[in-house]
């Protein structure tokens, strides 16, 4: 069976990350909307790096949930037949077992060079970077996509969309695009479409099936529907 699942902020939830548009979402009374665009960051780069350094930091001291797990264990059974597309930043689907997950916002512990475009993994904070290894230049920035960039994997994204049997959304508002749109794309080239989230989202009558509830109870759950129908 091939399927497409879209995470977001929402599968982290339960494992004390903060979630972007949730009552706790705001980061020093500011909206993500204002610390996570290019234009801040010309403008800023201390703010936008102590922003994206507190988040980096967090990670030490939380683990994935059953949702991530149960996500790894969908990729075991289905191989390449699977794509884990996720908007998190955060580490937790491979620390959940998961090992080809798409990071179409970028990901906390990887650097770009906005000079050469370089990549190099990142732990630690980054505002007291030196110039990149590569180039020299002092333009290290995090590796993770701002408001008014372009999406990582949009057309691998897009491909698999159009051959899935099923797709999945996990934990997301609905308030982003393009991952907002994917539903919609999927639903016109065939597949059915399942959303698992706290609460209906944004696109929530998008879907054939949507269902409410806590992540970590509700991918555990559907990941096994989808096994038994597939090992049917
Ligand atoms: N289980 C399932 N869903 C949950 C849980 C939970 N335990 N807790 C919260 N949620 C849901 C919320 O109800 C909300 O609908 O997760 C969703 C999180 O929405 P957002 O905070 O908007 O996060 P997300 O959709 O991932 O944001 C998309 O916006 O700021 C940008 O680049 C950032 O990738 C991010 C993008």
């Amino acid at each position: 069976m091939r399927v497409v699942v879209l995470t977001g902020a929402g599968i982290s939830a339960e494992s004390g990350v903060p979630t972007f548009r949730d009552a706790d979402g705001l980061w020093e009374g500011h909206r993500v909307e204002d610390v996570a665009t290019p234009q801040a960051f010309d403008a800023d780069p201390g703010t936008v790096h102590r922003f994206y350094d507190a988040r980096r930091a967090a990670l030490a001291g939380v683990e994935p949930n059953p949702a991530h797990v149960a996500l790894a264990e969908l990729e075991r059974a289905l191989g390449p037949d699977l794509l884990l597309v996720t908007q998190n930043i955060d580490d937790l689907h491979e620390r959940g077992g998961s090992t080809a997950v798409l990071h179409m916002h970028g990901r906390l512990l990887s650097a770009l060079c906005a000079e050469c475009g370089a990549r190099c993994p990142w732990e630690g904070p980054m505002i007291t970077a030196g110039p990149c290894a590569l180039c020299g230049v002092a333009a290290l920035r995090p590796d993770v996509v701002w408001f008014g960039e372009v999406p990582l994997g949009m057309d691998r994204i897009q491909a698999a969309l159009e051959r899935a049997e099923v797709f999945c959304s996990i934990g997301t508002s609905g308030a982003v695009y393009p991952a907002a749109g994917f539903v919609q794309y999927a639903r016109a080239h065939g597949a059915g479409t399942v959303e698992l989230n706290l609460v209906p989202s944004e696109g929530t009558h998008h879907f054939a099936d949507a269902r409410h509830g806590p992540a970590s109870q509700l991918v555990p759950a559907w990941v096994d529907e989808v096994l038994s129908e597939v090992r049917a």
